[in-house]
């Protein structure tokens, strides 16, 4: 029996989707929540694929996958996350909108359900402030493909209290990952640390140093990573990318992090990586 019954997702985009899809595989009644139905359609349909794609490659029995399927409820209704032992939010990186999102939570869910946020730069101190519950609010910032990926941070913020942090750590190994924690500084420790090298990538390109095949031929082959520096940044998305560089650089105030010129000037295209069919590379479907 996992350590919580009932979790909501907030957010039915490639993460939250991916989130809701390992929280219902390890047991859990996961409840999406999003305000689109197509938006919440599309994820459904990911999930599917995924769990088909895991049952024909024998990670899963065919059984084990509906079940994960049918533990999962869609709905546009956030007031449905009443019950929920646990909310983990996974929508647009934007404070704005995250701020919204949780003063409703927090004035709707039992007053000792446990917050996370899958943000990939937004301070977990900020966002926890924003709730009456900062004791038990928390980072959880999955990686996509999030049903492979087996890592998960576990960011604690300022206030974040050692029970709330022992038992995201339990949860995130019943879900199959491997939970490592650390403290709330800009980028944590990911994108601290990826952001740059994919950015230098960019910088190599924008210098005409090389081409982006050839850059990511010499991580691939060299380093053995599984994509390319420039394939990993089109996969994540170039708005993305930015935003976090512009987040390191605001918030460390360092010229090291300086963004290329050439990433904002795709962004400003509207070449966002495989999520708009362009970015460092074309694709189609
Ligand atoms: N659901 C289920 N299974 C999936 C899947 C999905 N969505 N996507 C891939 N898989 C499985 C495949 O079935 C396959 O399984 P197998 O090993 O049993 O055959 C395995 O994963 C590998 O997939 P493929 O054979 O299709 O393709 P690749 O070998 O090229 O792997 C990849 C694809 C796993 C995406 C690999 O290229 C990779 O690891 N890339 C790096 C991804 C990465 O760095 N992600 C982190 C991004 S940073 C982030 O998310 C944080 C944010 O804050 C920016």
């Amino acid at each position: 029996m996992p350590c919580l019954e009932k979790v909501a997702v907030i957010g039915a985009g490639t993460m939250g989707a991916g989130i809701a899809q390992v929280a219902a595989s390890s047991g859990v009644q996961t409840i999406l929540i999003d305000t689109g139905k197509a938006q919440l359609e599309k994820a459904r349909n990911t999930i599917e694929t995924s769990l088909q794609r895991m049952a024909s490659k024998g990670t899963l029995t065919q059984a084990q996958g509906m079940e994960t399927a049918k533990r999962i409820s869609f709905t546009i209704d956030i007031t449905d996350a009443e019950e929920s032992d646990l909310v983990v939010e996974a929508v647009f990186e934007r404070e704005d909108i995250k701020r919204e999102i949780w003063e409703k939570l927090d004035a709707l869910c039992k007053p000792d359900a446990l917050f996370a946020s899958n943000t990939s730069s937004i301070s977990i101190t900020q966002l926890a402030a924003i709730s009456k519950r900062p004791e038990l609010f928390i980072g959880m910032h999955f990686f996509n493909p999030v049903p492979v990926m087996k890592l998960v941070e576990v960011i604690r913020g300022n206030k974040t209290s050692d029970a709330t942090a022992a038992k995201i750590m339990q949860l995130a190994q019943e879900l199959g990952k491997t939970p490592v924690e650390v403290k709330d500084f800009p980028g944590f420790v990911s994108n601290r640390v990826l952001m740059p090298l994919l950015n230098e990538a960019m910088f190599a390109v924008y210098e005409g140093v090389a081409s982006p095949e050839a850059v990511d031929h010499v991580f691939k082959l060299g380093m053995a990573h599984p994509m390319g520096p420039l394939t990993l940044a089109d996969f994540i998305g170039l708005d993305v990318c930015l935003n976090i560089m512009e987040v390191l650089q605001d918030g460390f105030g360092d010229p090291k992090y300086r963004p290329c010129p050439l990433l904002k000037q795709m962004v400003a295209a509207g070449k966002l990586g495989r999520k708009s069919g362009e970015g460092f590379y074309k694709y189609q479907g």
